[in-house]
């Protein structure tokens, strides 16, 4: 009884590890291709699987052990009760009203044998949903690298668009049309532009996410379908809209890029990215689990751990699909001085809403059906008018004021959040 059903809870919680897994690499797969870390997960995946199969194996193997018996006794339990009973209600020892009784509570011990048999059909089930699901895992990637791609050297960090367009499968009309773009290295790209406008779609051709329709991406003049995925995506760092941790401890969540990365480095990067301290602030630290089974993170913190992880891998080129989350001021300052650390020395695209990382942008491209409309240095631009006088109007200085509306309003900080923020604000001056 209780030992079965304890094989059988194993079973299912190898199941929810394999499941989360699962859900975990679909929803983070821009995560796990970012970093470069498809083997990893696969090897994860592989282990959660085998994990299941042999609990399974265990559970089953222990029921038809006792299952045998279980029908047996029940059948010759009616037998039992049909004789003597028979005899004895014949006799006039016994009503035959009791003997249908005993009869019923004979069939009633073998319902939970029955309910044995049902987990069993559940578990053929399940495997037929497993043959779907690898089914999915078996479809070979549209993007891979060519079988004689060049292993690429550290990036200087130069980065062009010739002519690029992009039509996205299915999709009847181009996302991208006529792109041409010059990055030099170490120089700040800020994207703005509607909704739709295809912001993310450009950048996500850098680390070559998509492949163009038409025209060509080059790193330091080496065309990204001609070098090999991993070398490429290595040197990419990407803090993404929605920036994805694991079930894992914090610590490994920093270190998903470089897992060979030392504890100091460790420490640096989440300090450098203005972590350090409330993850200090849990019990248990950097062990402290997160997401799924363990402690959830605010999404500004989630988002300066996601800093701490892409500043771990020292990227060359850093793309930022920044999100305008809803953190207080002091929260949305410390990002903004993670994420100024994070792009000192790097070619860095950024898809801004701050009005701060669009004044000290090298180079600011206005967006808008596919197209860049505009492109040139803030105070240029302004002069301009057009769309970014418009975007700037109307999103860029509202969001600058509200920020300034907030500290009268917001929790008070901690004296420690307090400390840090007197210390940027000297460097801000
Ligand atoms: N994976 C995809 N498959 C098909 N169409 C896509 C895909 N990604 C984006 N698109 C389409 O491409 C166009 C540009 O989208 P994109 O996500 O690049 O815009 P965006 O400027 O980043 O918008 P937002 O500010 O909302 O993030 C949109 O019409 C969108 O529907
Ligand atoms: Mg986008």
């Amino acid at each position: 009884g209780t030992r079965i059903g304890k094989l059988f809870f194993d079973v299912d919680t190898a199941v929810g590890e394999v499941s989360n897994r699962l859900q975990e690499n679909v929803t983070g797969v821009q995560v796990v291709r970012a970093f470069a870390r498809e083997d990893y997960e696969i090897q994860r995946f592989d282990t959660a699987n085998k994990d299941v199969f042999s609990k399974w194996m265990k559970a089953i193997d222990e029921w038809a052990r006792i299952m045998p018996t279980s029908v047996w006794l029940t059948s010759f339990g009616t037998i039992l009760v049909l004789w003597f009973g028979g005899q004895m209600v014949m006799n006039g020892e016994m009503t035959i009203g009791t003997v249908v009784a005993f009869n019923a509570y004979i069939l009633m011990m073998a319902e939970p044998a029955q309910t044995l048999t049902g987990l069993v059909n559940t578990g053929g089930e399940a495997a037929a949903g497993a043959q779907r699901v690898f089914e999915i895992l078996d479809t070979v990637p549209a993007i891979r690298s060519k079988k004689d791609a060049i292993e690429l050297p550290v990036l200087r960090g130069k980065v062009e668009f010739r002519n690029v367009s992009l039509k996205y499968q299915d999709e009847k009309a181009a996302s991208l049309s006529a792109i041409e773009l010059s990055v030099e290295p170490n120089q700040i790209v800020a994207l703005i532009g509607p909704t739709g406008s295809g912001k993310t779609s450009l950048v996500n051709l850098i680390p070559r996410f998509y492949d163009v329709t038409a025209g060509s991406v080059t790193v330091d003049d080496m065309d990204v379908r001609d070098v090999e995925l991993t070398s490429l995506r290595s040197q990419i760092g990407i803090v993404l809209q929605t920036s994805l941790l694991f079930s894992d401890t914090i610590r490994a969540n920093i270190a998903y890029g470089r897992p060979d990365a030392a504890e100091d480095e460790i420490l640096a990067a989440a300090k450098a990215a203005q972590a350090h301290e409330f993850i200090e602030g849990f019990t248990q630290g950097y062990d402290t689990i997160v997401g799924e089974r363990g402690v959830t993170l605010s999404g500004g913190q989630r988002q300066r751990v996601a800093i701490a992880r892409a500043l771990l891998m020292n990227p060359r080129i850093l793309i930022l699909d920044d999100s305008l989350s809803s953190v207080d001021t002091q929260t949305e300052k410390l990002i903004q001085a993670a994420l100024d650390t994070l792009m000192e020395g790097r070619t860095t695209f950024v898809i801004a809403h701050r009005l701060s990382t669009v004044r000290r942008a090298d180079l600011i491209l206005v967006m808008d059906r596919g197209h860049i409309v505009q492109r040139g240095p803030h105070e240029d631009l302004l002069r301009e008018g057009g769309l970014y006088k418009q975007i700037h109007d109307l999103q860029l200085v509202r969001h600058a004021q509200y920020e300034d509306e907030i500290p009268a309003r917001a929790e008070l900080p901690s004296s420690k959040e307090m400390h840090a923020n007197t210390l940027m604000m000297r460097r801000d001056s």
